[in-house]
């Protein structure tokens, strides 16, 4: 059994060193070696050793953690289960502390009692963690001109850097920081924006959705010519977020699905009239009313008569044209 005043002589003296700091190496002291071992750098989660080569007859032997000791000989003090031994020997003693925490970083000494004096190893246990992005800004919805701002914070060892990136459009709009501030955002900045977390270890990324709501634009109406009893078709397409609901106009009246002989079918930004069978009243000026919650656009289009062979009057004329101007080389022969 070992004499506990040994014990205390021994963390006695670890103490005491340690709390000479480091890396100053005791010159002089015919008492005690000071050896101040590499650096030890591990990532979280995984197994870090601790190894003490002896080397001469030891009496005495003990791991600490700054000032309380993990193992003393084969004795284990350490209360946490992580920590265990691994060799005791004349030549080695290692102990090993597995799923490494960042908490466990921190001054680790070897103090070993041999014949002749007492040395003492200090190893620094260095712990990276990976970046991990803790705080994100939720997707958002709003309206266009508003200023929008996000965060993204992330932690790791070291501390990782920040960027955002706005992944929909060639790059320009970026930011290495922990907020994006957009004032009075535009519907071209509205998409995908990605946060980066980075450290020498690994990246994180996650992103967040900026939707920009905006009043609809509809597209010039064309004007339109279907023969008599022909299929007569309007297409209307409005520019919108959210997405517009569609209204049709002749004149004061209202067109909705449901009336004879016609058809109104909405497929996303495009609203689509179809008269199946052009009758005379079908002719006239039709309004596509486009409407959103931020406001409503809209355009004229006249659906007229076209020749009943499928030729435009426009067609004939160029054939006329063409006649006239060909007429003298036909007239040579
Ligand atoms: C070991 O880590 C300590 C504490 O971070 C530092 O002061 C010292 O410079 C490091 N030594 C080496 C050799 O990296
Ligand atoms: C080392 O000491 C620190 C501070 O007391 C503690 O948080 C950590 O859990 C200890 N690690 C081990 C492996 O004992
Ligand atoms: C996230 O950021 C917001 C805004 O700065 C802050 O109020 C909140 O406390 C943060 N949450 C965490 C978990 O850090
Ligand atoms: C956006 O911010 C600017 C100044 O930063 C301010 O003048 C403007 O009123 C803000 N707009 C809105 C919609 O809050
Ligand atoms: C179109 O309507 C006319 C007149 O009502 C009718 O004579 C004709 O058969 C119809 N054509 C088709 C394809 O339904
Ligand atoms: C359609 O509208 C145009 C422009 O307002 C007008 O000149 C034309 O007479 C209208 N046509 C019919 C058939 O209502
Ligand atoms: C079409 O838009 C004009 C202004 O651009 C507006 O004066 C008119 O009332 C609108 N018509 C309909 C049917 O919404």
């Amino acid at each position: 059994m070992t004499p506990p005043i040994y014990w205390a002589m021994l963390v006695g003296m670890a103490i005491m060193l340690m709390g000479q700091g480091l890396p100053v190496k005791t010159q002089g002291n015919s008492q005690s070696d000071k050896n101040i071992m590499d650096n030890i750098t591990v990532r979280q989660g995984e197994t870090v050793f601790l190894r003490c080569t002896q080397g001469e007859i030891v009496t005495h032997t003990a791991w600490l953690n700054r000032s309380s000791i993990l193992y003393a000989g084969d004795e284990k003090w350490s209360v946490d289960p992580r920590v265990s031994l691994v060799t005791l020997n004349q030549e080695e003693f290692t102990i090993k502390i597995e799923n490494v925490e960042m908490t466990d970083e921190g001054q680790y000494v070897c103090a070993v009692q041999t014949s002749r004096r007492p040395t003492t190893n200090i190893v620094y246990v260095h712990v990276q963690v990976p970046p991990k992005i803790i705080n994100l800004s939720r997707d958002i919805v709003v309206n266009e001109g508003a200023n929008v701002t996000i965060l993204c914070q992330a932690n790791g060892k070291p501390e990782p850097s920040v960027s955002w990136k706005l992944i929909s459009s060639s790059g320009d709009l970026t930011t290495n920081d922990e907020y994006l501030e957009i004032s009075s955002i535009t519907r071209q900045r509205a998409g995908a924006y990605e946060c980066t977390a980075v450290n020498d270890i690994d990246t994180d990324t996650q992103t967040v959705d900026i939707t920009v709501n905006y009043a609809p634009t509809v597209s010039e109406g064309r004007d339109i010519g279907v023969a008599l009893g022909q299929r007569g078709v309007l297409e209307c397409e409005a520019d919108a977020v959210p997405e517009a609901d569609f209204e049709w106009y002749k004149g004061d009246r209202r067109f909705t699905n449901g009336f004879e002989g016609m058809e109104i079918v909405n497929t996303g930004s495009l609203s689509k009239l179809t008269f199946f069978n052009m009758s005379d009243g079908d002719y006239g000026n039709y309004t596509c009313v486009a409407v959103n919650k931020l406001g409503s656009s809209n355009t004229t289009f006249l659906l007229y008569v076209q020749d009943g062979n499928g030729f435009t009057l426009g067609v004939h004329l160029n054939i006329y044209l063409l006649f006239i101007v060909f007429l003298p080389f036909l007239l040579k022969f």
